[in-house]
């Protein structure tokens, strides 16, 4: 039986993963002059914003170019972007199907927890109205490795006592399916089934996610 639910935040909950995306365009173009493609970007979803900025700069041929001043201050930038373009949030911008499942899980008893790479996480939640369903919000600065490791998985599946066997994790990133099955837990891909080919199930959209699906595929893998 499945004890538990953690949640990537960023393009399963809602479409900030666009945002993000618009603020490191802009960004890398006005402060680096590099100009970063949607292939690009899906490689930084999940990533923490350093990492991100490490492979936006490796992207563009500019490796030990800049100084750790300069790249903490690009970095803070992009964050000042992303934060305008967030401020305008509201329970209208979670993602279809996603305000449906999170009350029907805890309807049904199932803890639930949050597993972002983000620090603008907890800000995000209440600007969606959901501080009291996603309670449970791991602090990316608590972990020691960011995704495709295990490690923000097992720490969400800690925070609500779920064993990670019988936790599911529903991720957008392919780095994030990775850190969810190497943390032994079942995946969720919400996305395309070519770039999260790794997952145990993969929903197109969140508003095909189906719990009776995830439930049945659940009970199949275990046995
Ligand atoms: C999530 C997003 C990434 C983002 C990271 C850090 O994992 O998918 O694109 O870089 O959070 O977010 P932050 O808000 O702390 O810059
Ligand atoms: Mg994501």
């Amino acid at each position: 039986r499945i004890t538990g639910f953690v949640f990537d935040l960023d393009g399963v909950i809602t479409d900030t993963a666009k945002y993000h995306y618009q603020a490191w365009k802009e960004t890398a173009k006005a402060k680096l002059n590099i100009e970063i493609s949607p292939a690009v970007n899906e490689l930084l979803k999940g990533q923490s914003r350093q990492d991100s900025l490490a492979a936006i700069v490796r992207f563009g041929h500019q490796e030990g170019r800049r100084s750790a001043a300069e790249l903490a201050a690009i970095a803070t930038a992009k964050n000042q972007r992303y934060q305008a373009l967030i401020a305008h949030m509201t329970q209208a911008d979670i993602l279809p199907g996603m305000a449906g499942l999170l009350n029907d899980l805890a309807n049904k008893g199932y803890p639930l927890a949050v597993a972002s790479a983000s620090y603008n996480a907890p800000v995000i939640i209440a600007r969606l109205g959901l501080s009291n369903l996603l309670a449970n919000v791991v602090d990316p600065g608590a972990v020691a490795r960011g995704k495709p490791a295990p490690d923000i998985f097992e720490a969400a599946a800690a925070m609500i006592k779920s064993p990670c066997a019988t936790t599911v994790g529903f991720e957008d990133a392919a780095a994030g399916i990775a850190g969810i099955n190497a943390a032994g837990m079942f995946s969720v891909g919400i996305g395309s089934a070519v770039t999260l080919h790794e997952a145990d199930v993969v929903f197109p959209a969140t508003g095909d996610a189906d719990l009776a699906t995830i439930e049945r595929l659940f009970v199949a893998k275990a046995a």
